[in-house]
């Protein structure tokens, strides 16, 4: 049977640098949750729906045909036959993400994908609820956790890196939290650290530490050399 890792934190912890290279040292196929919600708020926003109203955002959600193939170390989303890309990573689509995130019917469709990805062999899932909803028995779980200042610096340099914002560090910050509280307070699934998962609070980490660290605790879980 196919082989889970599962690591949940609130946005800019760190949790898709360690997971693609946590992934590419154990040959696990780095599966990013985040992006699937993404691809969700793009398809919406670009068909017209109102965000603000669950009912529509559900009816819609269940029209969007996402198909997840293995590339590369990775499963990669394609919709009409193309990667999103950068269009889902836009501070308008990371804004209104939470939002439907928030809706029952689009957490379900991408649980089941989710699920689904270990038909293509031992997978490492990261988002907010892989530990608690998606994959809560795989005996791999970890809560990944930093300062706000930690959280909210590294994603202004991603986003400053790819070019795509150019925002203050303050803004950085406020948008970080309110996704925070949005993604925390929801009904469904809301993001919270599982009984029995590892934390690991990478503020004053480097990610080799923090990699070396979870493939050390994988290797002990399963019993397999390091
Ligand atoms: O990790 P990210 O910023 O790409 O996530 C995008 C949005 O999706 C964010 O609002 C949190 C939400 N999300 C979620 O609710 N559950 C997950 N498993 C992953 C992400």
């Amino acid at each position: 049977m196919a082989r889970v890792i599962a690591i949940d934190g609130p946005s800019g912890a760190g949790k898709s640098s360690v997971s693609r290279i946590v992934g590419e040292k154990l040959g696990f196929l780095h599966v990013d949750s985040g992006a699937l919600y993404r691809i969700m708020t793009w398809q919406c926003l670009k068909r017209g729906v109102d965000v603000d109203d669950p009912a529509e955002v559900a009816r819609e959600a269940a029209k969007i045909a996402i198909e997840c193939r293995a590339v590369g170390g990775r499963i990669a989303y394609f919709v009409d036959g193309e990667e999103p890309g950068d269009r889902i990573r836009t501070p308008e689509i990371s804004a209104n993400s939470s939002k439907v995130a928030a809706v029952k019917e689009v957490r379900d469709i991408v649980t089941g994908l989710l699920r689904s990805m270990t038909a293509h062999g031992d997978i490492i899932v990261e988002g907010r609820d892989i530990t608690t909803a998606v994959f809560p028995d795989t005996p791999c779980r970890f809560y990944l956790t930093a300062s706000a200042e930690a959280r909210s610096r590294r994603r202004q340099k991603e986003n400053a890196d790819k070019g795509i914002a150019n925002e203050t560090a303050d803004a950085v910050k406020a948008a970080l939290l309110a996704r925070d509280t949005m993604d925390s307070k929801r009904k469904y699934a809301p993001l919270r650290k599982a009984d029995g998962v590892v934390e690991i609070d990478s503020s004053d980490m480097t990610i080799d530490e923090v990699v070396a660290e979870i493939v050390k605790l994988c290797g002990n879980a399963w019993g397999t050399a390091s």
